[in-house]
């Protein structure tokens, strides 16, 4: 082969082709940039909208897609460190921060899922496309290795975003507004080159928001579609633990009702943009844990010929701890419920192996493994969020403030413990 031929960009030994004009380090950072914003401003959009969304299936996939963004948050982060500083900056462009921001205000839930499937997830997607192979393969492989990771999971919500719209579609969900809502979003990133700005800016009049825009305020109530025919709490007498097979078919339709945990959670995570990442990046795997808990309950019952859309919601437990403010809620969550469940769960796990009931011990085992992450997380964090709340009170002395209110309103015999 003679010298000046490249190498080929599959060749063996990691040598790969450079494109002919690749992208400059300050351009590839810029753009890695706004992608890292876009990832975490969708988890806070999503944490938002999380307890307003009342179509369960489309809030589990909210709940994952928190999750999902925290990830590609942390993955862009590690690389964006290694070339800019700070880390963590708002991208330079405020039609750009107003077009992603705008999302919060949707109209409706079905507004909100047709703009991410629309417009976010395929921009999102072509842009990060299009940076794989604009970039140095080798020099900018860190960068490379977060996008193609990044893709992964980005191609798969499109996919299932796409099987929820096409479902309400059918059943005549999607309105005039939730269209509008779309243009105006599409409008707001053209004026904004797109998600990676490399689009022409048009010279436009200043773009006006449509009248369905409706100003988004934190959710003090969480929705539930109307398959869920009992919204409170259970009226019949809690069931002894002795009872162990009916007691066994409460405990798992109250697993049904972790939705409650995750949807506190993302009111916490909502408002937490000023507090540490990390702090952000665990809660968002706490809130998401919260709803696979919720589907271990939904997945036990329906193999038990069960069905989850007709047990008690108790949604009057979230809209209790509404009242307080965030870091008296997140103090309740981990401080009162989470380190309070251990003796029941490990009772149950006993129960279970007695009674050779392989799927409930398993189910009950990895619970556990993740209320052990949420007790550690409380015990981090909970320093950091008094400190930056500007409370005077030690963290003894706070939680132990925290602990009389959830003993004298919770465990009243109104909210059983195993709830969440
Ligand atoms: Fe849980
Ligand atoms: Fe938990």
């Amino acid at each position: 082969m003679p010298p000046s031929s490249p190498p080929s960009p599959s060749a063996a030994g990691g040598i790969t082709s450079a494109p002919a004009d690749p992208l400059a380090i300050d351009a590839n950072r810029r753009r890695l940039n706004r992608y890292r914003f876009v990832a975490q401003e969708t988890m806070r959009l999503l944490a938002g909208w999380l307890p307003r969304v009342a179509t369960f299936e489309l809030k589990c996939e909210f709940g994952r897609m928190i999750w999902e963004a925290s990830l590609q948050v942390e993955a862009y982060y590690r690389r964006l460190r290694e070339i800019q500083s700070p880390a963590f900056q708002d991208p330079p462009d405020p039609a750009f921060i107003t077009a992603i921001r705008e999302l919060s205000h949707a109209p409706s839930e079905m507004a909100l899922l047709l703009s991410l499937r629309d417009l976010i997830g395929p921009q999102l997607i072509k842009a990060l496309e299009s940076h794989e192979q604009a970039t140095f393969p080798n020099s900018d492989f860190p960068s490379v290795y977060a996008i193609r990771h990044a893709l992964v999971d980005l191609r798969a919500q499109l996919t299932r975003l796409d099987a929820l719209a096409t479902t309400a579609a059918s059943a005549g969900r999607i309105d005039h507004d939730a269209h509008e809502w779309c243009r105006y979003i599409e409008t707001l990133l053209g004026g904004c080159g797109g998600i990676d700005g490399l689009a022409p800016r048009p010279l436009a009049d200043p773009i006006t928001p449509p009248p369905c825009r409706t100003e988004f305020t934190l959710p003090t109530e969480a929705a539930r579609d109307e398959r869920f025919v009992h919204r409170g709490g259970a009226s019949a007498p809690r069931i002894n633990e002795e009872d162990y097979a009916n007691h066994t078919t409460e405990e798992f339709e109250r697993y049904a009702t972790e939705m409650l945990a995750a949807e506190t959670l993302a009111v916490i995570l909502r408002v937490s943009s000023a507090l540490p990442w990390d702090f952000q990046r665990d809660t968002a795997r706490h809130l998401y844990d919260e709803v696979r808990h919720c589907l271990m309950g939904f997945e036990w019952m329906r193999r038990h010929g069960r069905d989850p859309f007709k047990s008690p919601q108790f949604l009057d437990i979230f809209a209790w701890r509404s009242q307080f403010p965030p870091v008296f809620q997140y103090t309740l969550l981990t401080m009162g419920n989470e380190v309070h469940a251990f003796p029941y769960r490990l009772r149950r796990v006993e129960a279970h192996q007695q009674a050779a009931d392989a799927l409930s011990e398993q189910f009950v085992r990895y619970d556990i493994a993740d209320e052990t992450q949420h007790v550690r997380f409380g015990h981090q964090w909970l320093p950091e969020l008094l400190r930056q709340s500007g409370e005077t009170r030690s963290v003894a002395d706070y939680t132990a403030a925290v602990l009389e209110v959830w003993r004298s309103e919770y465990l009243t015999g109104k909210y059983p413990i195993n709830v969440e």
